[in-house]
């Protein structure tokens, strides 16, 4: 079963990092391929003093596929691949959709076809909940309808589903399980890898920690105006490493043969929906610290409210989101403040 080798694409980024300590310490072998164009090669510092462990570290884009050639010729064992490497911005996306549109289609499609070539039958895809844009009804199954994407970012997530499908049906060797992601936040609970976006965040919790150590001034809080009970917009914020865990538990099952179907869908997240007000208070409570925020308009294409229905992740996977809201928003704040500390000034 352990043993395995598992090729992880994008393993120092954020999920994936943590993927990556999950799998180590579920006895996988694992190999990273990263162009470390949103992350850092000390990353794997980060995963060696937690698990004991450095995994293998191969720096390339995955659109050029004379590198994955290479690198596949190389690594003749993988046995399966989770895919995280891509573009994630959204802003970003709407600013430059091209270059969101050219890395993240053909680096999959690269992938997807270096996977029938060298007979790799199992890979796990990192989606996300996106794809349901603003959902008619609440909790989000996954028989929702998939929605006209508000960001070209999340209109690669949507394609990215199509081209796996429609590949997956094309042949009967390769499998795959897409995993659509709610909000991820927080860190390992060593503090010693976590969430660190380059620039201004525009994420949350990066955010909310940042104003909290002092680096950014003010949070401002997207709208108060929203059909919400404190008028701020509610997503489904799940620990990282419950996340991380789910991936685990995802290639277990395609390993162990107990796929359903060849393509499989999983939503992730907690099953509860929290308000930007209630973050930023269960922050201000679990730490003791202050944030410093003011009420603005809203941020255009955001949605008012998104949280899952987990009920098949967790009976088929057997998985569970287990940390609660104050445990991640811990583990966020112990990062930040290791971040500054021990990291930064090596910037
Ligand atoms: N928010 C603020 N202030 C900020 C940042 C965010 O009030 O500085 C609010 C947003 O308006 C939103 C909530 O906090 O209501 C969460 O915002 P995030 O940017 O953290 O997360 P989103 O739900 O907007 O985006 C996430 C992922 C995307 C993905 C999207 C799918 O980051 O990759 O979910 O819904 F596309």
């Amino acid at each position: 079963m352990k043993n395995k080798l598992i090729l992880v694409t994008g393993g120092t980024g954020y999920i994936g990092s943590h993927t990556v300590v999950e799998l180590i310490e579920q006895g996988y072998e694992v190999v990273i391929v990263d162009n470390l164009s949103n992350s850092e090669e000390r990353v794997l510092d980060g995963i060696e003093k937690i698990t004991g462990v450095r995994p293998a570290f191969s720096c390339f884009d995955l659109c050029d596929t004379t590198a994955l050639e290479k690198f596949l010729t190389a690594y003749n064992s993988i046995r399966a691949i989770i895919h995280f490497a891509a573009y994630k911005s959204v802003g970003e996306s709407v600013r430059e959709p091209l270059k969101y549109y050219q890395n993240n289609l053909v680096s999959l499609m690269n992938l997807l076809t270096a996977m029938k070539k060298h007979h790799i039958p199992d890979m796990v895809f990192s989606s996300s909940c996106t794809v349901y844009g603003e959902p008619d009804r609440l909790p989000v199954t996954e028989s929702a309808p998939v929605k006209k994407a508000a960001s070209p970012y999340g209109n690669t997530k949507r394609i990215s589903e199509e081209i796996i499908e429609d590949f997956i049906k094309s042949q009967t060797k390769i499998h795959t399980i897409a995993l659509r992601y709610f909000n991820p936040i927080g860190a390992h609970p060593t503090g010693l890898i976590g969430e660190h976006p380059i620039g201004e965040p525009e994420n949350l919790v990066p955010y909310v920690t940042q104003t909290a150590i002092g680096v950014r001034k003010q949070l401002k809080v997207f709208g108060n105006d929203y059909n919400t009970p404190d008028g701020t917009a509610i997503r489904d914020y799940l620990h990282v490493v419950d996340l991380a865990r789910a991936h685990i538990v995802a290639i277990e099952r395609m390993l162990d043969g107990k796929q359903k179907n060849a393509y499989e869908v999983f939503n992730l997240g907690t099953g509860h929906g929290n308000s930007v007000l209630e973050i930023i208070n269960t922050f201000e409570k679990v730490t003791g610290v202050k944030v410093n925020y003011v009420i603005t308009k809203r941020r255009p294409g955001d949605i008012e409210k998104i949280w899952a229905d987990p009920t098949y992740a967790n009976k088929e996977l057997g998985w569970r989101a287990q940390s609660t809201l104050g445990e991640a928003l811990l583990s966020a704040w112990k990062w930040e403040q290791y971040y500054r500390k021990h990291l930064e000034k090596k910037n």
